[in-house]
């Protein structure tokens, strides 16, 4: 089995190459997402989508990508409902708390603390509630990846039972937590590595990705990355524990 490559494609999308060969894409804002580079700005080819919520800065190309490449899409039920009135084939409705295989992984939807209403032309439609999602990989890695929330105690409750590997946590603050809240969340949820996500977009995101890494230390890995640039997790490195 291949290396994990996760690439963050800027603010809360991300795109994995898994262990097994699957391209999935998390929270596809890609085309008028100012900090995506142009190479990703066109997505052709994916195995799996996965929308945390129903914002546009999350589920902005998510209709026209799962349009084109008839991969699959999970999401929130109510928010799965939607995709299917938007023309999308395949979307996959699940809720908090259950696990779905597909494509060879196992995704697990869990909380978040935030809001899902999807803007359509001048309606706010009900798209369920925000999630976020804990990944198993073909390796038997664990990727958590938060979504749009505010620190929440179930984190702890997460790195206990389900001890993910990576966690892709946002740090911008006003929408989200900020770097503060984020760091302690490193510590409920006890991760080898943390990508911070949702920050550097607009200038209304202040949260810092430098301060981020001095407040969690050595409580896990900070590995902080630029819109565009990919970074390899395996198993082998440091161990699962
Ligand atoms: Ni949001
Ligand atoms: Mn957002």
């Amino acid at each position: 089995m291949r290396q994990l490559e996760v690439t963050w494609l800027g603010h809360a999308a991300f795109l994995l190459l898994t262990p097994g060969g699957k391209r999935v894409l998390i929270d596809p804002w890609v085309m008028s997402n100012p900090v995506c580079p142009t190479a990703y700005q066109e997505i052709k080819s994916v195995d799996l989508l996965l929308v945390t919520h129903g914002h546009f800065d999350h589920i902005g190309d998510a209709v026209s990508i799962a349009r084109q490449t008839q991969a699959p899409i999970v999401s929130v039920f109510e928010t799965s409902l939607w995709l299917s009135r938007k023309g999308v084939d395949n979307a996959v409705g699940m809720n908090k708390g259950g696990t779905l295989s597909i494509q060879g992984i196992q995704v697990k939807m869990v909380d978040a603390k935030h809001s899902c209403g999807i803007q359509d032309g001048e309606e706010i439609i009900y798209g369920g509630e925000a999630a976020g999602f804990i990944l198993t990989l073909e390796d038997g890695l664990k990727l958590y990846h938060a979504g749009d929330t505010a620190l929440f105690e179930d984190m702890a409750l997460y790195g206990e039972r389900y001890r993910p590997d990576i966690v892709c946590l946002p740090i911008g603050d006003r929408y989200t937590m900020g770097h503060g809240d984020a760091a302690y969340a490193v510590e409920l949820i006890k991760p080898r590595w943390v990508i911070p996500m949702h920050h550097g977009t607009f200038d209304a995101l202040p949260g810092s990705p430098g301060e981020f890494a001095k407040l969690v230390g050595s409580r896990a890995e900070v590995v902080i990355l630029s819109p565009g640039q990919t970074r390899a997790f395996s198993p082998a490195f440091g161990g699962v524990r």
